[in-house]
């Protein structure tokens, strides 16, 4: 589409954000839907957080994206906030209806939809083990108590963060003590990293979040990373014929989930996917 007087504006707001693949997986999906919107990034200091919100109304844009840092700073500059947004206190979309903003969190529903995209699994009754209490594992633990899981188990390397995030789940989730960690993981439907442990650029001195061999065939696996697109977990993992993911797909489906409430039209997730990877194998050329 050209860009012109009618063009909708849309973007991702953070410091940094000039590495975002949020721009190449939006905008090839405004192609695809044929819609005369664009998606840019806009690198945007903490002090100037209020304003550029306050732009966001004068301005007529339509909506943001919210990155790292300002995922919590933004809450309290909405006049709405969305269920899974206030129970995580994080506001990662905010749309703009021209009368007032409201914040929604698309991760940890991005999520579920890229587990049941890649490998189908009806989540009802399922055991779940996640690695990691930060943002994502926060945002995953929550989304899962709502989709009917049987049990969500939770390591974490900081016990107090483990403790905190379990409390979203109510009763279905639990911390899992080191002594249990191997009998867990035998049983769990469903493992997901939610830590950096593998990420090319991590700096993290141990190679994997949780032993591979703890894990054997029929087991499902998925690591949030997404570059590289296969971790040596997931390397590990697949030797031991577990079926695992890398986190491209929720990077793609919490996008997408971003298209939808801005646009009110389903996202073409298949351009999206293949913008991401474009990108990924260029960063990694
Ligand atoms: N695919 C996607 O769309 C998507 C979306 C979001 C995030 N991610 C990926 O998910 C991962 C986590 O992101 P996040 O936003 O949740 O990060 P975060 O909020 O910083 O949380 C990081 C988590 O990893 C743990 N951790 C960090 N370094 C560790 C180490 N060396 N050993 C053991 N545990 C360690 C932390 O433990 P402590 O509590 O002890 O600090 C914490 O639980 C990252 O790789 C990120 O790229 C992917």
């Amino acid at each position: 589409m050209r860009i012109n007087g009618s063009t909708v504006l849309v973007g991702v707001i953070g410091n940094p954000v000039k590495h975002s693949l949020s721009p190449a997986i939006l905008n090839a999906a405004f192609r695809e839907a044929e819609m005369n919107w664009v998606y840019t990034a806009f690198e945007t200091r903490e002090e100037k957080l209020a304003d550029a919100i306050e732009g966001i109304r004068a301005l007529g844009i339509a909506g943001l994206s919210v990155t790292m840092p300002h995922k919590a700073k933004v809450f309290p500059l909405m006049d709405e906030i969305s269920d899974s947004a206030q129970m995580l206190g994080v506001v990662n979309c905010i749309v703009n209806d021209g009368k007032k903003l409201k914040g929604y969190n698309t991760d940890g529903d991005g999520f579920l939809d890229a587990v049941a995209h890649d490998s189908g699994l009806n989540m009802v009754g399922k055991k779940v083990l996640i690695i990691g209490s930060g943002g994502s594992a926060r945002s995953i633990i929550y989304s899962l108590s709502k989709a009917g899981v049987g049990e969500i188990a939770v390591i974490n390397r900081t016990k107090k963060k483990a403790l905190d995030a379990i409390e979203l789940a109510g009763p279905v989730a639990r911390y899992v003590e080191e002594d249990k960690i191997s009998e867990v993981a035998a049983e769990a439907d469903l493992v997901v990293n939610a830590t950096p442990i593998g990420m090319s650029d991590a700096g993290t001195t141990t190679k994997f979040p949780i032993e591979p061999n703890l894990f054997s065939e029929g087991q499902l696996a998925v690591d949030l990373i997404y570059h590289p697109l296969s971790t040596p977990w997931m390397e590990a993992l697949k030797n031991r014929k577990v079926e695992v993911y890398g986190g491209l797909s929720m990077l793609i489906f919490q996008a997408a989930k971003a298209f939808k409430l801005w646009t009110g039209q389903e996202a073409p997730v298949d351009a999206m996917r293949k913008a991401a990877l474009y990108e990924i194998k260029k960063i990694t050329q």
